[in-house]
């Protein structure tokens, strides 16, 4: 099995690339089942997420290609022949529940295996049911699969959401586009990735307002055109090498993001002391001398991301302070603390809330990637740490994050990909 080395004590310098955001480009590839068109999507990450989107897409009859050189996909969905999503693709990604608003709009019927994907939480997609109920869509649940169906076709209708949920916000947004008449989301989530996507559906015809706002209005079109769409840059892979830059003491640019994209992240990075040039389309975070310990909490964007709350406990741990981390999204977040801790962090959870006491003083040991994000943040303290540092699962990280490897060692880091004996 594969596994990253690193020997930590390098400062990180200089400037690296940001790729496409995975998180924007799952839905946008589920999107090209509502079009009988050709869709050509650019700047898509070469990510194992991805490549399994793919085949749920060529399971359900879409003819994709992907130029991994040029990040570029065409996806053909003039046939869609089936309309189940099988469980072995969707037990590996949960994002596959994603099939359900587009293949209802498009085929009046679709079958999705209750979702896997990563460990960290109940997640239940009861929100995603419910609103596509609100456009006349019924559902069952047979032998491990999730059955909707809407034999009369979807119509417009009020979808009003109890949280702000991505993935159900995406489901929404993508039947809503092909059902008749207008609907509207409530409470709808306001994330880069639910702008991104409206982006993509409106070069498809659909007619979307208040994207990036809590109430989202979608007049349905009877047909939709393919679509041509460059997918937004990712916010949560730019966040890990900042922190990278900051935790080794040295300084990183993040090329092609736009700082608006970090907002909360580059905020917090702020206060904790580090230095942020913020430039049209890329930002630098550089160490300053001593890091500060923070309070911070994860909530719904605008708030603090969930998805950076592993990588910035990995730079809590080295401030200078007590930190409190609190993880108000998914409440079985905090996998990465026990390896954290073997690496000689002094991290305690209690309940949703963990306290870091910085600064410690990390050295390296072998540990355990849980998912996807807690990879992240045992890359960040191996970096930090004295001596040699075993991060093993790195499936969960190839999951997210494209070259991670060559990307750090462009800035200066010694890690290399390795074999376990
Ligand atoms: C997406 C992101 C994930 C990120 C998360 C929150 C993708 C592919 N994944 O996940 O990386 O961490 O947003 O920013 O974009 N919930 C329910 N019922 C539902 C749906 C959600 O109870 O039907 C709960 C979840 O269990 C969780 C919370 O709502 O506690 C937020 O989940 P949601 O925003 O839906 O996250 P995802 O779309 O799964």
């Amino acid at each position: 099995m594969e596994k990253l080395r690193i020997m930590g004590g390098s400062r990180l310098e200089g400037s690296v690339g940001i790729s496409g955001a995975k998180n924007a480009a799952l839905p946008i590839l589920f999107a090209t089942l509502l079009s009988t068109e050709k869709s050509t999507i650019r700047n898509v990450p070469a990510l194992a997420d991805i490549r399994t989107t793919l085949k749920v897409l060529e399971a359900l009859g879409v003819r994709t290609s992907f130029d991994e050189n040029s990040h570029t996909i065409l996806a053909d969905g003039t046939l869609i022949e089936s309309i189940e999503a099988p469980y072995d693709l969707v037990r590996t990604m949960r994002a596959s529940v994603l099939t359900l608003g587009p293949l209802l709009a498009r085929k009046g019927e679709a079958k999705v295996s209750l979702p896997g994907g990563c460990a960290i939480g109940a997640r239940p997609v009861d929100f995603h049911l419910s609103a596509l109920e609100a456009l006349g869509a019924s559902f069952s649940i047979e032998n491990g699969y999730i059955h909707g169906t809407a034999k009369q076709g979807l119509r417009g209708g009020i979808m009003k959401l109890p949280f702000p949920s991505v993935g159900a916000t995406e489901n929404a947004l993508m039947a809503a586009a092909l059902a008749e008449g207008t609907s509207i989301i409530e409470n709808a989530a306001r994330e880069p990735e639910i702008i991104d996507l409206s982006e993509a559906l409106r070069t498809m015809g659909a007619e979307i307002e208040g994207a990036g706002d809590s109430s989202i209005a979608i007049r349905g079109k009877a047909s939709l055109r393919g679509m041509n769409h460059t997918v937004a840059p990712d916010r949560v892979e730019a966040a890990t090498f900042l922190c990278a830059g900051l935790i080794t003491g040295g300084s990183v640019e993040t090329k092609g993001i736009a700082p608006g994209f970090l907002g909360s992240a580059l905020d917090t990075l702020e206060k904790m002391g580090a230095r942020i040039e913020r430039m049209p389309h890329s930002v630098r975070a550089s160490f300053s001398g001593s890091l500060e310990p923070v309070s911070l909490e994860t909530a719904p964007f605008p708030g603090f991301p969930t998805d950076m709350q592993a990588q910035f406990m990995a730079l809590a741990v080295r401030a200078n302070g007590q930190s409190t981390i609190k993880e108000s999204i998914f409440e079985n977040r905090f996998m990465h603390v026990p390896e954290l801790c073997r690496l000689g962090a002094k991290i305690r959870v209690q309940g949703s809330v963990a306290v870091v006491d910085g600064p410690c003083a990390l050295t390296g040991a072998t540990v355990m990637a849980t998912d996807l994000r807690a990879s992240a943040s045992l890359i960040l303290a191996g970096l930090a740490a004295k001596g040699e540092t075993n991060v093993r699962r790195i499936y969960h990280l190839d999951r997210g994050y494209e070259r991670i490897e060559e990307k750090l060692q462009s800035l200066g880091a010694n890690i290399q990909r390795d074999f376990d004996k």
